[in-house]
């Protein structure tokens, strides 16, 4: 087993997850990063302070944990905004990744009608295909599919034809839940703005794994979900750039996004208030910024090597299983999402014997039913990588492939 890839001390980044040194778990081996990470103790304790220390609202009260309370949530908004290359006031913390992906398109989609195209791809997890199928449906706008091409990648001449004079918006995933496979965000990002569309961005499988900067690719939104880079559940944030979010107009109505209310009309907060109605996840957006500080203390380009690393490692081990038809690239540039099928064993099958031999991966369509359509199957079974990963985590799962392949025999 190797316990050091590169500069970093894998066991040492284990040590710091509960369930994984958790010895009552064992067997444990954990491959369904792509659906939710797990949470590192940083992050555990940051969000535990806000509750045993400083436990108030934000923005309303001037006593001191409140005014606590407020600083931590507005530094973790500026934690964020640094992690992607933005301004504090362009991050919008949401439930995750599906609500930014739903503010976003409802805002894009206020100007379009009859005439106009949205440009999405085949690949795109279900958050960034629904909304806009509804908003096509009420606003008449058409929706465009980019195909899959070579080596399960983007057929990028396709891209080149489909994006257009038409194209209002162009909206992808930065890499595949599924497949693994990384989108050429910037390419895409050129052809959308040579026809003056705006583009969204999904990294909810690229944070915390890959690099992000907003201010290089100067793209128009950005949406991403804490609990798939080692943060909390129900918290995530939109990036939007400034002329976009002052331009859009505000979704949820309540408290904290207005300036002034009378009996006849409100006015609004400025950005990016006026997208938080309500209370927010004030634990999670502090314990997203404890899931920042977790990366960078690792650092992002020691991450990407780890991943890639361990990425190419278990390609070539599930390769070598006979049976086995792998869903994804089968080399160089690629995510950590591994999917494949064994012989003609049900993806729900193959997960449900993996589990009873400890090892957690995910079975089905993963939220990505165009795309199992169009590959001709009903699912798959996904293996999906994280920090914390390691090359005996690989064994087991090929050794409980096998076994599973047994039972079928
Ligand atoms: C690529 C992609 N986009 C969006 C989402 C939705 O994220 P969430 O469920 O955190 O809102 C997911 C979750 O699996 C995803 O993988």
């Amino acid at each position: 087993m190797t316990l050091r890839i590169m500069a970093i001390d894998i066991q040492k980044i284990r040590g710091q997850f509960p369930t994984l040194v958790d010895a009552s778990r064992r067997p444990y081996v954990f491959l369904d990063t792509a659906a939710s990470s797990l949470t590192p103790r940083p992050v555990i304790e940051a969000m535990g302070r806000f509750y045993t220390d400083f436990r108030a609202n934000v923005h309303r009260g001037m006593y001191t944990d409140s005014l606590r309370a407020t600083e931590a949530y507005e530094a973790a908004r500026s934690k964020v905004a640094g992690f992607i290359g933005a301004e504090a006031e362009e991050i919008v913390f949401t439930r995750g990744a599906t609500e930014s992906l739903n503010v976003a398109a409802r805002g894009l989609a206020e100007g379009l009608g009859p005439g106009d195209e949205v440009v999405i791809t085949i690949m795109e997890h279900h958050a960034n295909l629904i909304p806009w199928q509804q908003l096509a449906d009420r606003s008449g706008f058409t929706l465009r599919f980019l195909p899959l091409g070579e080596d399960f990648r983007l057929d990028m001449e396709a891209a080149r034809q489909t994006i257009g004079p038409r194209t209002k918006v162009v909206a992808f995933m930065a890499v595949s839940n599924v497949l693994g496979t990384v989108n050429p965000t910037e390419e895409l990002i050129a052809l959308a703005k040579a026809q003056g569309a705006a583009t969204v961005i999904d990294v909810a499988q690229a944070a915390g794994h890959l690099p992000l900067d907003v201010t290089s690719w100067d793209c128009d939104f950005l949406a991403l979900s804490g609990h798939k880079m080692y943060g909390p559940t129900g918290i995530g944030i939109l990036y939007g750039k400034r002329p976009r979010l002052e331009a859009m107009e505000p979704q949820t109505f309540g408290g904290d996004m207005i300036l002034e209310v009378t009996k006849e009309r409100s006015t609004w907060n400025r950005i990016p208030w006026k997208f938080e109605a309500g209370t927010p996840h004030i634990a999670g957006a502090i314990g997203l910024a404890a899931a920042i500080g977790f990366v960078e203390e690792i650092g992002i380009e020691e991450v990407v090597r780890a991943e890639e690393r361990l990425a190419a490692h278990a390609l070539e081990r599930l390769q070598s299983v006979p049976g086995l038809r792998l869903y994804g690239p089968a080399g160089g540039v690629r995510g950590g999402a591994l999917s494949f099928a064994v012989d003609d064993i049900h993806p729900h099958d193959m997960a449900d014997l993996l589990s009873k031999q400890g090892i957690c991966v995910r079975g089905g369509h993963h939220c990505a039913m165009p795309l199992m359509r169009e590959l001709g199957i009903v699912g798959t079974t996904r293996a999906s990588l994280g920090i914390y990963n390691t090359e005996q985590d690989i064994e087991d799962l090929i050794q409980a492939i096998h076994e599973a392949k047994r039972i079928f025999g």
